[in-house]
């Protein structure tokens, strides 16, 4: 074939493609089957790698994904992407329409559209070629991520009119292709994301844009960065426009002529949700005329003409089947509602912690009972309240025992704790939860050693403290239930590699009261040995940072028993490493930067950084980051909808700063 030839060929089979591509990821109406256009595709891919000179940035070739980058460009936005104010409630929505009136009159009427909960993007064109992609960033600077948004197909890589403009929408990954994501990820046994959102976030900041490729997002685009020669006058017709030039917007947006339609819409959807292909975290009401938007201006953060309906979590109803009793590692026993199986926010609770006797006199829980069952941030079930009028007289009371269902020695109630406590050091039950804590992700991280496997060894007295594990031997681990050879060799292997575990996570996983795995780490960073750190005194415990009274004081009383000296003796003796292998964080006084020595405490959701990159990056230039706000916090970083934290840091006049601010230091 010649190039002339070729050229038309590709001309041809790029028009066909973008038509097929439109049909099915736009329109959601495909014409040709997947296997039709992926053989379009092949050939397309192979006359571009014979011609290379006949590439072009906007040929659906370049979907599959292009060079890996370096890193991601920062892109300076040419007007700040805000964010909305929210509103939680009924009274909250007649609030925002009667600002709206006091400002624009009477004649006016919204628009109600699904708030994706995805990330938000921006696409530039010019003269109909998308040439640039970016994240939010700060709202004044984000990245750009263009390999990446051209891996999505709903992106149109050129426009049905040659025009050149800004826009903005949600990038989000589908339902499906998360659920497919994370199987896939738990198949590899990798870690997996928590939601779509974070599966979205992941995904676009990943540096070769073959892995985006493969994780299947969509967009919907919800507005226009400038309307220009377009005469569009309205948001609605914006959107409408939107459609127009071939971009994927959301169908399901309604015009309210008023707050009442509005309310119904948003209440409408509280039913629809869970049925979406997508997730969504609320509806966003907009006043629809663009020249009242521009009358009602915007705030530093947000334009006064939006707002951010947000649902409240799903809440179910279900049997309180029973109240089963759990002891924890450190004695405190713990009553958890046993329920009749139930799907809240996507998945199946079965139990949910009741944390103590106080909370369920006080919320009068009773076996037997049905209860209102929700997932506190939307991820750990909990018991919301008791439906006292759906009794039948046959429930029962619930009380906690006065001794330790284990070991029965007493349970006391220690000052100022609302918990019960088995104070026997030796109650077995102590002792495999110990054990149980020890081989765990955070600490020594032994696969193949769960709950079930720890409770055996102990049952069967091969294993009563940690040193035990390493002398465990093949025939012992053989001759457990479920337990063939593979498995067996598979999980001595993994113990021989915890020996080389650096000292933070033995250290943690020694569970020495207060200690968590944060401490366990600053510990071994500064003392760098165990034996060092067993010498220390209090008071060399409490100069540092993070650590203390209380936790100063148990660690000093951990190292002083005798059994505590055994054991490290006999866990150097097997060959654990008692040596801290990581970096040493910059120290205060070799850091310059404005973190150098503070505390910070983060709280709220970050949109740009997960906690533990910011978290590192406040550390990498000689900050702390604790988890609680107290008078030694020197700074508070609050995102999106922070609670408790950042009333205390309000109360106790402590800086506190948004997570813009935070970007701009770190950036500097
Ligand atoms: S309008 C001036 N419309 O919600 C801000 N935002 O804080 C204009 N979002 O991350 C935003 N769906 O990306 C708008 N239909 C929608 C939306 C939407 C999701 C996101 C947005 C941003 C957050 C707003």
């Amino acid at each position: 074939m010649d190039l002339l030839m070729a050229e038309q060929k590709i001309t041809e089979l790029r028009s066909q493609l973008n038509q097929y591509g439109y049909e099915y990821y736009v329109l959601d109406q495909p014409s040709v089957s997947d296997a039709e256009y992926d053989r379009l595709m092949q050939e397309l891919l192979e006359l571009e790698e014979k011609f290379p000179e006949l590439k072009t940035p906007d040929s659906p070739s370049v979907r599959v994904g292009g060079a890996v980058l370096d890193v991601f460009e920062k892109v300076e936005h040419r007007t700040p992407m805000l964010s909305l104010g929210n509103a939680f409630n009924e009274q909250d929505l007649k609030d925002f329409d009667r600002r709206i009136r006091q400002a624009v009159g009477e004649d006016f009427s919204y628009v109600c559209e699904l708030k994706i909960d995805g990330l938000a993007v921006s696409l530039r064109y010019e003269d109909g070629l998308f040439i640039q992609g970016a994240t939010r960033g700060d709202g004044t600077i984000g990245e750009d991520i263009t390999a990446n948004l051209k891996t999505i197909q709903s992106i149109p890589l050129r426009l049905r009119e040659n025009v050149s403009l800004e826009v903005r929408g949600e990038a989000y990954m589908p339902k499906r292709s998360f659920e497919a994501l994370n199987e896939k990820r738990a198949e590899r046994g990798e870690e997996l994301f928590a939601n779509p959102r974070n599966a979205a976030a992941g995904s676009l900041r990943q540096l070769d844009p073959k892995i985006a490729a493969s994780r299947k997002l969509d967009v919907f685009l919800y507005g226009i960065g400038n309307v220009g020669e377009s005469g569009v006058v309205s948001h609605s017709e914006g959107l409408d426009y939107l459609d127009q030039l071939g971009f994927k917007t959301n169908k399901e947006r309604r015009k309210c002529a008023t707050i009442d339609e509005v309310i119904e819409y948003v209440n409408s959807w509280v039913e629809k949700r869970p049925h979406l292909p997508y997730e969504i975290d609320g509806i966003v009401i907009k006043v629809n005329s663009l020249e009242q938007q521009a009358e009602l201006g915007t705030t530093a953060k947000s334009p006064r003409w939006a707002i951010a309906y947000k649902f409240p979590a799903e809440e179910v109803v279900t049997t309180l089947l029973d109240i089963e009793l759990s002891i924890g590692r450190t004695g405190v026993v713990t009553p958890t509602a046993i329920l009749a199986p139930v799907k809240v926010a996507g998945t199946t609770v079965q139990r949910a912690s009741l944390h103590n006797e106080d909370l369920i006199r006080e919320k009068d829980i009773k076996i037997g009972d049905q209860v209102v069952v929700k997932k506190a941030g939307d991820i750990i079930p909990e018991v919301v309240n008791v439906l006292a009028d759906q009794r039948t007289g046959n429930e029962v009371d619930f009380h906690m025992p006065t001794h330790c269902p284990e070991c029965e020695s007493d349970l006391v109630r220690l000052e100022g704790e609302v918990a019960l406590r088995c104070i026997n050091p030796k109650c077995p039950a102590q002792i495999r939860e110990g054990l149980i804590h020890f081989v765990s992700r955070n600490a020594m991280n032994i696969d193949g050693l769960g709950e079930k496997v720890i409770s055996q060894l102990f049952a069967e007295k091969l294993i009563s403290d940690v040193a035990d594990i390493y002398k465990l031997t093949q025939e012992q681990l053989l001759a457990l239930e479920r337990m063939g050879e593979k498995s067996v060799s598979n999980l001595l292997k993994a113990i021989e590699t915890s020996k080389g575990n650096s000292l933070e996570k033995l250290l943690f996983g020694l569970g020495i009261r207060h200690v968590g795995a944060k401490a366990a780490k600053t510990l071994a960073q500064v003392f760098g040995l165990m034996n060092k750190l067993a010498d220390a005194s209090k008071e060399e415990l409490i100069a540092i940072n993070e650590i203390g009274d209380k936790m100063a004081d148990s660690i000093v009383a951990y190292f002083d028993q005798e059994e505590a000296k055994e054991l490290l003796e006999e866990l150097a003796a097997v060959g654990v490493n008692l040596e801290y292998k990581g970096t040493k964080p910059v120290s205060a006084e070799e850091s310059d930067s404005i973190f150098a020595g503070k505390t910070v405490v983060l709280t709220g959701k970050l949109e740009q950084l997960s906690r533990n990159e910011a978290k590192e990056k406040i550390e990498a230039l000689g900050g702390n980051v604790a988890g609680s706000v107290s008078k030694k916090t020197h700074l508070v970083i609050a995102g999106e909808d922070a609670g408790s934290k950042l009333t205390k840091a309000q109360e106790l006049g402590i800086e506190v700063w948004d997570e813009e601010k935070l970007l701009e230091e770190l950036n500097k």
